[in-house]
């Protein structure tokens, strides 16, 4: 296996308008993010993820840019922005921007233009389609609920938005788009930038005849049916070649209905199109079976094991994994598959050894490494989340959940769940801005926060600290091939990496309850590693306590 720097890389992401705000306006910004590289360099980590900094009217926080190349003015200044790239880089750190090229805002100059008239120099950098028997062009549904289409009367079209009515999708078969998104990225490679995360890059080949699909409960088609499409190993393949070979790159695909198959493609050890992608399988073991994210059962941790053991298996020698259990657009992990109450802590580590002892690069959500939980939010007025709003008013007007249970639903999945401030200390607001924050944040900062767990040696923090220093030491934890052991347990994950003579032992139990389990001999005699409780004593018959975790090395 080839060996990479982003490999052996651990990933930070930062989503800005909730890390750390350096001006009182209740908005996290870039100074805010550089007064902060020396605790991003104390965790140990390599590189971050800046969720959208770019110009963006804000509908869905950045994720809508109007201008690529100009900073969101709440964020701060062009200048900021370098200083805190140079700062990263004095320290080591590198930093890949969110490339969202799915679509633009509908305040781009390119759409602007574009809606003007059907000739237009800008018409087809967009979507345009004529009705169909007076409705729809399509039965697509937007991932934001309601159709994925909007009505123009300029013309007399609907353009399509897989996601909100501000979001047009590009045309991506038009070669002025492609040349346009390849100069912008070139330009951002230029100031020296460090790679990309792709936003939905997995969507922009849409079908030529943009066929109906199949519907969802909702009534419309799920969003996800345009992903794969017909080019887009060509487009990425362009970009490669006219792009990201031109720098020491490093390149993550959130690639929203991804199979295997096309993961082989996408992040293949060729490199000829991405280092890695996001898959999402994992994120759905506790989703109901219609299709719907806010019908929401209990994981079953047989069916997470099989999933991250498919991908650990299924791209063992071809390609690389990216690892996460959080992110922007999901719950808190400890919430949601640990324990956040009183085992959060035991839970949060047990859930960080889980994921960061697999093979594949790491990555945190900013606030994990503190083990932040999900937001008591009380009514549908606490939520800023355009997702979680649109889906509360639509699938209740509809019927199809009453109130309470979108309620229930937000509560436990909302992205709004991530997006509290991160917890930086026990002052009013977190620390995170002296004025008024633009989400409530988790009234639990009192006791979880940054501040207090770099005071103690057992904490959460000092325990992320402690798998990345591993990782740094131990080359089997990045190259060693993974197998599964125990599948049929419903409360334990073991699992073995290895590598020549080297061979791990790793084992989380996801039950907050006491559980008995058999170690394989050849580990007995082993080292610890790490451990999450205080003590261990290994042994062939063990008794789990509730969460516990560790990592045996074999003598
Ligand atoms: C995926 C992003 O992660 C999410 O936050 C965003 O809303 C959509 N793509 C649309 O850009």
């Amino acid at each position: 296996m080839e060996k990479r720097w982003w490999k052996e890389s651990v990933v930070y992401q930062i989503y800005p308008r909730s890390f750390n705000d350096s001006n009182g306006d209740g908005i996290g910004d870039l100074n805010g993010i550089t007064e902060k590289l020396d605790y991003l360099k104390e965790l140990g980590i390599d590189v971050i993820w800046l969720s959208p900094v770019y110009q963006s009217p804000n509908d869905d926080n950045g994720y809508d840019i109007s201008d690529y190349q100009a900073i969101m003015e709440e964020f701060g200044t062009m200048e900021d922005f370098d200083r805190l790239l140079a700062a990263a880089h004095d320290r080591g750190i590198r930093i890949l921007m969110d490339l969202v090229v799915n679509h633009t805002s509908d305040e781009h100059k390119w759409f602007v233009e574009s809606r003007k008239s059907t000739d237009n120099p800008y018409r087809d950098y967009y979507i345009w389609r004529p009705g169909r028997d007076g409705g729809y062009p399509n039965n697509w549904g937007s991932c934001f609920s309601g159709p994925a289409w909007e009505y123009d009367e300029q013309t007399d079209m609907y353009y399509l938005h897989l996601f909100s009515k501000k979001q047009p999708d590009l045309n991506w078969d038009n070669p002025k788009v492609r040349d346009e998104v390849f100069t912008m990225m070139n330009w951002w490679l230029d100031k020296g930038i460090d790679g990309f995360r792709m936003d939905v890059i997995s969507l922009i080949s849409k079908e030529a005849d943009l066929p109906d699909k199949p519907v969802g409960i909702n009534g419309y088609a799920s969003f996800n049916s345009a992903a794969n499409g017909p080019h887009v190993h060509e487009y990425l393949q362009e970009m490669r070649e006219k792009v990201l070979n031109n720098a020491d790159t490093m390149t993550v695909g959130e690639c929203s209905g991804v199979t295997l198959e096309e993961a082989k493609k996408y992040a293949r050890s060729d490199e000829k199109e991405l280092n890695m992608v996001f898959q999402f399988e994992h994120m759905d073991v506790d989703a109901g079976d219609l299709g719907n994210k806010w019908v929401v059962r209990k994981m079953d941790l047989r069916d997470m094991k099989a999933v991250m053991t498919k991908w650990e298996k299924g791209l063992e020698d071809v390609a690389w994994n990216s690892l996460f259990f959080e992110n922007h657009d999901q719950p808190r992990s400890v919430s949601r598959f640990g324990d956040d109450g009183q085992y959060r802590e035991a839970s949060a580590k047990m859930l960080a050894t889980c994921l960061h002892m697999m093979q594949g690069t790491p990555y945190i959500y900013q606030g994990q490494e503190l083990g932040m939980t999900n937001a008591p939010f009380e009514t549908i007025d606490d939520f800023r989340d355009l997702d979680s709003i649109n889906a509360y008013y639509e699938l209740t007007e509809k019927g199809i959940f009453t109130k309470e249970e979108l309620m229930d639903a937000l509560r436990y999945k909302s992205r709004d769940n991530a997006r509290t401030p991160m917890q930086w200390d026990d002052s009013e607001q977190a620390g995170f801005t002296t004025g008024t924050p633009w989400i409530k944040v988790n009234p639990n900062y009192t006791k979880i926060n940054a501040k207090e767990q770099l005071s103690r040696e057992d904490s959460v923090f000092r325990y992320y600290q402690k798998l990345i220093r591993l990782r740094k030491e131990k080359e089997v934890i990045v190259y060693g091939t993974y197998d599964l052991l125990l599948p049929e347990d419903p409360d334990i994950y073991m699992y073995t990496r290895t590598m020549g003579d080297e061979k791990l032992l790793v084992v989380c139990s996801f039950s907050g309850k006491e559980i008995s389990v058999e170690i394989p001999e050849e580990f007995t005699e082993g080292t610890v590693l790490i451990n999450n409780y205080p003590d261990i004593s290994v042994s062939g018959q063990m008794v789990l306590r509730p969460y516990e975790a560790f990592v045996i090395e074999r003598r």
